[in-house]
């Protein structure tokens, strides 16, 4: 999704919105520093594994419902990527309670984070552009500026909204991006799984 490098992994990184994946237990397991924020850290280990036993039926049946929207390359099928997905919630599940104690999950929400230092990459997936009808441009705005106001480059995957369609909110939010000063560029990355989601916004300071 964010096309990230050895370089990149050696960096401090922030990931925001990151839920039950797997990204900071796998990536902390090889000494990388990763701290992830999200509003759902405010519960247990009990209450999230509860909670995605409650969705992952939904999450298949949605998929199944769907499957024309998305493109089987890296997963053969709903039944492949369920298995995937469930497999990445367990190891962030086996993690979750000491990575509470290390200080690499914490509780926190966009548009304004914690603070919790200062990060040379801020990641976020699946949240901005994606929700664009439940999350207004001034969310959208306001979260890319506090991704950089923490960071030294900020990285957005996907552009895409729920339907595979261009956020309408993107063009927007480059212009204010690039009037606060800040460069952006939109990137092809490697992984596309929803149809049309094959690009990131990367921003960094001029
Ligand atoms: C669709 S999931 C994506 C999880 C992960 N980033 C991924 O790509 O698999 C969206 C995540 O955003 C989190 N979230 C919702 N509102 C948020 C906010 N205002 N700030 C940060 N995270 C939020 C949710 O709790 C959820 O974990």
């Amino acid at each position: 999704m964010f096309d990230l490098t050895p370089k990149d992994l050696k960096g401090r990184i922030l990931g925001v919105g990151d839920g039950p994946a797997s990204f900071n237990a796998e990536l902390s397991a090889k000494g990388g520093q990763v701290v992830s924020i999200d509003p759902i850290y405010k519960f247990s280990g009990k209450e999230i594994a509860r909670r995605i036993d409650e969705i992952t039926p939904v999450m298949r049946a949605e998929l199944n419902k769907h499957v024309d929207n998305y493109l089987w390359n890296d997963f053969s099928d709903v039944g492949a990527l369920v298995t995937c997905r469930t497999s990445s919630m367990s190891i962030f599940l086996e993690d979750y309670e000491n990575g509470i104690r290390e200080g690499r999950y914490l509780e926190g929400a966009l548009p304004r984070l914690p603070d919790s230092g200062f990060y040379d990459l801020a990641l976020c997936s699946h949240l901005l552009f994606l929700y664009e009808e439940n999350l207004n441009f001034e969310f959208h705005i306001s979260s890319l500026l506090d991704m950089c106001r923490v960071s030294d480059e900020a990285r957005v995957y996907p552009l895409v909204n729920q339907a595979g369609r261009p956020s309408r909110f993107l063009n927007p939010s480059l212009r204010r991006l690039y009037e606060a000063g800040y460069q952006c560029d939109i990137v092809q990355v490697g992984y596309c799984f929803q149809r049309g989601a094959n690009e990131m916004l990367v921003v960094r300071r001029t």
